[in-house]
């Protein structure tokens, strides 16, 4: 099944959500996390110091700080009926994380060179090989590699079933929008500690497959690079060693979803595509809304990176977002990713393919009414004023929070040029990048007092319908909302500093 016919089948509508209206079988409920067991256990330290790019440190504290201001737990929620539930950095679909973590490393301080699993729940690592050629035998598997001196390699894996145990069918855009998500929290923490991340969509899955020894329900999405003189030391090249570990079963039964299969296997590659340049569409500005100078100041990344939680809804009421903090928020969404698929290594120009769209409710400065932000020119362009909460909140839905929010969000992928640039692989990609920029929004929300949540669920092409965008215009991949979070009761304990 090819991307085109995968995204239509996939499409909400009313129609299809009051078919396909069923109770979730909570027996069969996936575990959030994954284990190996008869690996030996490396632990990383709980001591840390400050996330920052300055002073000595080895390859544990590195590790340990690269994973706890990215993907480990952050807080802890628990129910009405008493069920506790941990939350992480990485934000994810209905808190089921399909994305695992799996790195080599080699050179990296004290650390042994060798290929690892991220045991997110004690916030361990799983030594599932011993060897200095891991770096390099991921590495092979993307097509073009550009970061030869890289030190540490991290691959993300997405478990599909994990999203399609809720989401079905359209679990498998989720689980990219997911990835997008973990690519830049970790791009994030590693840029904090002087390092470089360069991020690889286009391998072939089969040989990367191998290399990790991925067991039957991981799928390998993304290779992340790290380079720079973000750690010390030489490493310890340890003897050849496999260990590869068994991974624990995640449900006892799990429920088969061929259209997922098929669109996985329609974006694979088995051999090597020169990715075919396509120029970024002029933009035609006249008489948008410049914005003014990004609000200067804002907390620190290591400050908010643990804090930032999504929130359940808005307060409607709250004061307006002043229209700097809206200018610092959109110009951080936008800045060069680093990664293959947009051109960013090669050198190529570099050639996005997400556009925002804004619902603006309450912003200081600027009227109510729908806009388009062009990054090039930092302006919006008014297409639709007025009035638009009551839309948004249906648009998603019908989640109340996109129109009780400051200002609600449409990213629209150009898939066609995107698909011309890529061929079916451009699927991933633009909800990769889609997923990025709502990093973003999260951590640059929070850096100026603000919260975000990011919303999956939308009625497709009702919201094409409603931004008067045509098929080959593009195709809406994510909707967000920024604003005023109201409290949430469930939030018991959040762990913000390093312990
Ligand atoms: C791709 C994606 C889609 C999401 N869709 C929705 C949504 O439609 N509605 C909603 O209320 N929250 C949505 N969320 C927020 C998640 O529910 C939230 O991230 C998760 O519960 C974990 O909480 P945390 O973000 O505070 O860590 C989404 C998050 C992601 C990453």
């Amino acid at each position: 099944m090819g991307w085109r016919a995968y995204h239509e089948a996939t499409k909400h509508t009313v129609e299809r959500l009051t078919a396909e209206r069923r109770e979730l079988d909570w027996a069969h409920m996936p575990a959030p996390f994954r284990h190996y067991e008869g690996v030996p256990l490396v632990d990383l330290p709980a001591e840390m110091g400050a996330l920052g790019a300055e002073g000595e440190r080895g390859g544990a504290e590195f590790l340990s700080r690269l994973f706890y201001y990215s993907a480990a737990v952050s807080a802890t929620k628990i129910t009405q009926s008493g069920t506790r539930y941990a939350l992480r950095v990485n934000p994810s679909s209905g808190n089921l994380h399909p994305t695992e973590f799996h790195f080599a490393t080699r050179g990296l301080g004290e650390w042994p060179d060798g290929l690892y699993h991220y045991r997110a729940s004690s916030h361990e690592a799983e030594r599932r090989a011993a060897g200095g050629h891991w770096v390099k035998a991921v590495l092979e598997a993307a097509l073009a590699p550009w970061s030869r001196e890289a030190r540490v390699v991290l691959v993300l894996n997405s478990i599909f079933w994990r999203e399609a145990w809720k989401y079905r069918d359209r679990a498998y855009r989720y689980c990219c929008l997911d990835v997008g998500h973990a690519w830049e929290a970790l791009r994030r923490a590693a840029l904090e500690m002087g390092c470089e991340a360069h991020a690889y969509g286009h391998f072939l899955d089969d040989k990367l497959r191998r290399v990790l020894n991925a067991e039957g329900d991981e799928q390998p999405m993304l290779i992340v690079a790290l380079m720079g003189d973000g750690v010390s030391g030489q490493g310890v090249n340890a003897e050849a060693a496999w260990w590869g570990g068994e991974a624990n079963i995640l449900s006892a039964e799990t429920v088969a979803y061929p259209q997922i299969q098929g669109v996985h296997r329609a974006t694979s590659l088995s051999e090597s595509i020169a990715p075919v340049p396509q120029a970024a569409p002029g933009e035609d500005w006249a008489g948008g809304v410049r914005l003014p100078g990004a609000e200067k100041g804002g907390e620190r990344y290591a400050t908010v990176a643990r804090r930032r939680r999504s929130a359940l809804d808005f307060q409607p009421h709250a004061e307006a977002m002043p229209l700097a903090v809206l200018s610092a928020i959109l110009s951080g969404a936008v800045e060069g990713h680093g990664c293959d698929f947009e051109g960013d290594l090669s050198g190529m120009p570099s050639s996005r393919f997400v556009t925002l769209y804004l619902y603006v409710h309450s912003v200081a400065g600027l009227e109510r009414g729908v806009y388009r932000y062009s990054p090039g020119t930092h302006s919006l362009r008014l297409m639709l004023a007025g009035d638009h909460r009551v839309a948004a909140a249906g648009l998603s839905l019908g989640q109340q929070l996109a129109g009780n929010c400051a200002v609600a969000f449409s990213l629209v992928a150009d898939l066609e040029r995107a698909a011309a640039a890529h061929g079916e692989r451009a699927y991933r990609y633009v909800h990769f990048e889609a997923g990025a920029v709502g990093q973003r929004l999260y951590v640059g929300a929070e850096r100026f007092g603000w919260q975000g949540t990011g919303i999956g669920a939308f009625y497709d092409d009702a919201v094409h319908h409603y931004l008067g965008l045509k098929p080959e215009q593009g195709q809406v991949v994510y909707h967000f909302a920024l604003g005023r979070a109201v409290p949430d009761p469930r939030l018991s304990e959040t762990s913000t500093a390093a312990s």
